[in-house]
């Protein structure tokens, strides 16, 4: 979505906790940009803590000058296990970082768009906050849905000032994560035939699958659309199956 949006003409600056993705991601970024623009703003960043998400919209203003779209994507999932043996510690992170971590970016987005006049804000949400996945996903899907009812509550709470608040929510995901996955027949022959049953389209989805509606949502395309929980999912929560699967035997 950042390498999408640039495309899209936006100067885009990234944050992760993972230095060295976030040097991959910033070095393809600057490969979208015209030859002698500035380098994007890259900044490792728990956003789980105040502080450093505060210094984080700092730099972006000393670095842009200006905020018109604030898109939330990370997630820590640090334990998939079965709900009755979930450690509290693992509980406590996926709530500061699914959750408190996209409130806190989301205030200091508002914080700056108030002050404009307008603003965008997209939040990565999930089929899993809108359905029951099975397979460990509980905490993540509390994180989720509170993530769609925060997009809701924001939406309505500062359309006002022109500031719209969308999110988008995908379904499974080729992402790096999950072509590890493949590699492994446990998980080709059992989980992925589950998963792809919930897939109308028969395929996983592409990171780049999100680009489209998040450029939408960011643009005045879109300037009448808020609070609106958009699936990106090849009609998997259509089907209201979710890709449910349980655990293999
Ligand atoms: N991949 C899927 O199948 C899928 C399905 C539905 C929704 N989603 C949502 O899409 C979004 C992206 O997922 P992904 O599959 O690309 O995952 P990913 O693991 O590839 O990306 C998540 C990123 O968040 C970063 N991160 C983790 N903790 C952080 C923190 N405290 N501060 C800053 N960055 C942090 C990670 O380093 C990583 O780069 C998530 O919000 C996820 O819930 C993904």
């Amino acid at each position: 979505m950042a390498l999408g949006l640039a495309r899209a003409g936006a100067r885009v600056a990234i944050a992760d906790i993972d230095a060295e993705g976030l040097a991959q991601t910033a070095r393809e970024l600057a490969g979208e940009l015209a030859p002698g623009s500035p380098a994007p703003l890259a900044r490792v960043t728990d956003i789980a803590d105040a502080a450093a998400v505060e210094a984080l919209f700092d730099a972006i203003d000393d670095d842009i000058g200006r905020l018109d779209i604030l898109v939330n994507v990370p997630f820590a999932f640090p334990a998939r296990v079965r709900p009755h043996e979930l450690a509290a510690a693992d509980w406590e992170r996926m709530l500061a970082v699914n959750l408190t971590g996209y409130f806190l970016c989301c205030q200091a987005a508002l914080r700056r768009m108030l002050a404009a006049g307008q603003g965008s804000i997209i939040n990565i949400g999930s089929n899993a906050g809108e359905s029951a996945l099975g397979r460990g996903a509980l905490p993540y899907g509390c994180t989720k849905a509170a993530v769609h009812q925060m997009t809701r509550e924001l939406a309505v709470e500062y359309a006002g000032a022109g500031i719209r608040v969308n999110a988008i929510l995908p379904a499974q995901t080729l992402t790096p994560g999950l072509r590890a996955h493949l590699e492994t027949p446990r998980f080709r022959d059992h989980v992925l035939p589950r998963i792809l049953a919930g897939l109308p389209q028969g395929r996983l989805l592409d990171p780049e699958d999100y680009v489209g509606p998040a450029v939408f949502l960011a643009s005045d395309a879109a300037r009448a659309v808020n609070g609106v929980l958009l699936p990106a999912d090849g009609g998997n929560l259509a089907m209201n199956a979710g890709g449910s699967h349980t655990w293999p035997a």
